[in-house]
């Protein structure tokens, strides 16, 4: 099935949000498939956002990732990187939907909580980078309770 990489970033974690925002993806039926509390340096975060490096926010976007540490986690489930990117909301918080994680705890594109992958073949790379060590493969016992 599908996985998407979910990222809280350092806002995120100091701002008491990981909880909230873990349960809206438990809660919605997606399966948590890894999961960890991790600081990385400037190399790594570089590496995350590399499509970006041309940006002129990338430097800003860089320190912001390595400025505390962010929870990794991955997810699985019908369509969840499209579902995923929508119960973020829009980059800019200022476009985001209430009821959305940027559109109800953010503000400021620069500090808007929560990285989802945008497409599967960019979840495949970014499972890769974060999760050398493989998603942990489990099977829930409400799966007949979530699909058809
Ligand atoms: P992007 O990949 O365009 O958005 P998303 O996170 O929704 O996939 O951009 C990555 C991050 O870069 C975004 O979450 C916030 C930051 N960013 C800025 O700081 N300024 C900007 O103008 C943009 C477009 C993004």
């Amino acid at each position: 099935m599908e996985q998407t990489f979910i990222m809280i970033k350092p806002d995120g974690v100091q701002r008491g949000l990981v909880g909230e925002i873990i349960s809206r993806f438990e809660k919605k039926g997606f399966y948590l498939k890894g999961l960890k509390l991790i600081s990385v340096d400037r190399s790594f975060a570089e590496r995350h956002y590399a499509d970006l490096s041309a940006k002129p926010f990338f430097n800003g976007l860089v320190d912001y990732i390595i400025s505390g540490p962010v929870v990794a986690t991955i997810w699985e489930g019908k369509n969840v990187v499209t579902t995923g990117r929508k119960i973020i909301g829009a980059t800019n918080p200022s476009d985001s939907a209430p009821g959305t994680i940027r559109g109800d705890f953010a503000v400021e594109i620069g500090r808007n909580v929560i990285h989802g992958s945008d497409s599967v073949e960019s979840a495949r790379k970014e499972i890769a980078l974060w999760f050398p060590e493989a998603p942990v493969n489990w099977e829930s016992s409400l799966h007949s309770w979530i699909y058809e």
